[in-house]
């Protein structure tokens, strides 16, 4: 089974094509990406309108050159992928028209896939691919989640956040310490630079009990920290990178632990933009090898978004027999918003998981 997966939810357009047999760790054969972060740095975010026009632009070429990586022509898929959402409406549409015609051209099946669940799932392609089950902590620009992982389409939501996703947190900051846009991995290397101690952020909902987040009130107090500074901001702006990077590690990194302890599993799945982050793998991996459990991530360029986990999750959820909902024939539609709940299988079904475990 071949099958390519194109990815256009947010600001990049990513298509792959991985092939799986009815068990076992689906293989990437080839994939290609193109980031809009540049086109939107101007605007200092992402503009929907100029995003979807760009996937337009990339996503034929790019489909091309996956096609060629992987030795392959149009006619040696098996199925067609795409990101059918959460992630803005008109770019997704780029990404389900084009699968949808290829399908029809072609006359093979077309899959809309869950972003969240590619970012879950996109260890499986890693060197050290995690076995189920496994808590995993998404951490994107959008999402903030805690999700115990039994097999393919065996969700359970343990916690999220109530107001801003992790990535957002760092976003903010970065942007309030001027450092542009995606300000996460800017503010992560200034951070480098600076004292985490030298300024005491709050670390919101640390000890609620729960797992659930909060990042909202942080940025508040990032933003108050740097008025106080006024102009000594410039001189202390590593310090306060450090902080706030600190502060938004700590808690990801102690809402983890308790997860982990609350479902007694040993292994832990971080996925999303945010799992990039080197201050997060250097504290989980001291915690791993303290306490005696194991971090997986998706190779650093599978942590962002790419067409390659689209297609594994399509792979991973036909070998437990779990197709998505067929539109009507030409007829197709996205979710922008869209809860991972609802493209999970019940027990029975996914029992006989993906990967043989
Ligand atoms: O998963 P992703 O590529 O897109 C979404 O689906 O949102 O995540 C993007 C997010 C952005 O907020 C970006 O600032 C953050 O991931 N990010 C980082 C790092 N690399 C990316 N945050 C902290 N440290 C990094 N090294
Ligand atoms: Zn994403």
């Amino acid at each position: 089974m071949r099958i390519l997966g194109i990815e256009s939810s947010c600001d990049e357009t990513g298509v792959a094509v991985v092939e799986a047999s009815a068990s076992g760790v689906p293989r990437l054969l080839g994939a290609a990406l193109h980031s809009q972060v540049a086109m939107h740095r101007d605007y200092g975010g992402v503009v929907p309108e100029l995003a979807s026009r760009d996937h337009i632009r990339r996503v034929l070429p790019l489909t091309e050159a996956a096609l060629a990586q992987a030795g392959l022509s149009l006619h040696a898929l098996d199925a067609v992928a795409y990101t059918r959402g959460p992630g803005l409406a008109g770019a997704l549409l780029v990404g389900a028209g084009v699968a949808h015609a290829m399908a029809l051209a072609l006359g093979v099946p077309v899959v809309g896939v869950h972003h969240l669940e590619g970012h879950l799932l996109s260890p499986f392609l890693s060197a050290d691919p995690p076995a189920f089950p496994f808590v995993a902590l998404l951490v994107s620009g959008g999402h903030t989640q805690l999700m115990r992982v039994d097999g393919v389409g065996r969700y359970t939501l343990l916690g999220e956040t109530i107001d801003d996703a992790a990535g957002e947190a760092f976003d903010k900051s970065a942007k309030v310490l001027g450092l542009g846009y995606p300000g996460g991995p800017a503010l992560s290397r200034l951070a480098q630079q600076g004292d985490p101690a030298a300024f005491a952020l709050p670390r919101p909902l640390l000890h609620s009990g729960d797992l659930d987040f909060s990042f909202a009130g942080l940025k508040t107090a990032v933003l108050t920290q740097a008025r106080k500074l006024g102009p000594a901001l410039e001189a202390r702006k590593a310090d306060l990178a450090a902080a706030t990077e600190a502060a938004i590690v700590d808690v990801l990194v102690h809402k983890a632990l308790a997860a982990l302890r609350a479902t007694g599993l040993t292994r832990l799945v971080v996925a999303g933009g945010v799992g990039a982050n080197r201050r997060l793998r250097e504290r989980l991996a001291q915690a791993a090898q303290r306490d005696g459990w194991r971090v997986h991530y998706p190779e650093v360029a599978l942590c962002t978004d790419n067409g390659a986990m689209i297609a594994l999750a399509a792979a991973m959820r036909w070998q437990v027999g779990a197709g998505s909902a067929a539109d009507a024939p030409g007829a197709f539609d996205v979710l922008p918003r869209w809860p991972l709940e609802a493209v999970a299988l019940d027990g029975a079904r996914a029992t006989a998981s993906a990967a043989g475990r």
